[in-house]
């Protein structure tokens, strides 16, 4: 994804805001959504190679995170310094190249495979459309991909706008999407590694999960 090309395209940006904004957590409601009633954690140590890279990665995550939020908390103490944007620029770089990868890793070699055997196993929604956890894990991939692009746009824009009411406004906008990006990034993780992966050891062979590894190259 091309961030600043995404930056450019304002009336888009716009619509996806409005989308994104709508998935923005509150700080009023997390503990639920950290405790999930059937938790299938499986310990780092019993997880197959291949589930513990994914694990690994989400540390790596995690710490950049950690940065991003800390450079936040500046931005909104003192503005946007050259070091704070650089530093943005640089969390967004990241999430371009390893989070994007890390999302594909997830989604081209583990996801098919596993929504196939949770709907097997009847681990899905009542619906038509049977819907399961790795569909959930999907839409968050993609809420955070818009997520950084309107963090991205807006923090862009403060920049470049000549008025300063207007520019702190944009630049309000951003850090406010920085905020939901991060926090559903975390919370994704948290089910992930508390949910999907101990369901994938569960209903993929060691064989399978093996297969993987390798195709993964
Ligand atoms: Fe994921
Ligand atoms: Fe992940």
């Amino acid at each position: 994804m091309d961030m600043r090309k995404l930056a450019e395209d304002d009336p888009l940006i716009r619509n996806v805001e409005k989308d994104a904004g709508g998935d923005e957590l509150s700080p009023m409601d997390p503990p639920d959504a950290y405790a999930p009633p059937a938790t299938e954690a499986v310990p780092y140590e019993k997880l197959h190679p291949f589930l513990k890279r994914l694990v690994d990665d989400h540390r790596r995550i995690v710490e950049r995170l950690d940065a991003l939020d800390a450079t936040i908390v500046q931005v909104e103490k003192s503005g946007l310094s050259p070091e704070a944007g650089s530093a943005i620029t640089g969390f967004f770089a990241f999430a371009d190249a390893e989070l994007a990868a890390h999302h594909r890793r997830e989604e081209r070699r583990l996801f098919p495979l596993l929504r196939e055997r949770l709907i097997a196993a009847g681990e899905h929604s009542a619906s038509d459309q049977k819907r399961t956890g790795v569909d959930v894990m999907e839409d968050d991939h993609l809420t955070a991909l818009k997520q950084a692009a309107v963090a991205v746009a807006f923090i862009g824009l403060s920049t470049r706008l000549p008025d300063q009411k207007s520019g702190l406004m944009a630049l309000a906008s951003g850090v406010r999407q920085c905020k939901a990006m991060s926090e559903a990034l975390r919370l994704h993780i948290f089910r992930e590694e508390n949910i999907i992966f101990g369901q994938a050891q569960k209903h993929l062979s060691g064989a399978e999960l093996d297969r993987i590894t390798v195709e993964q190259g």
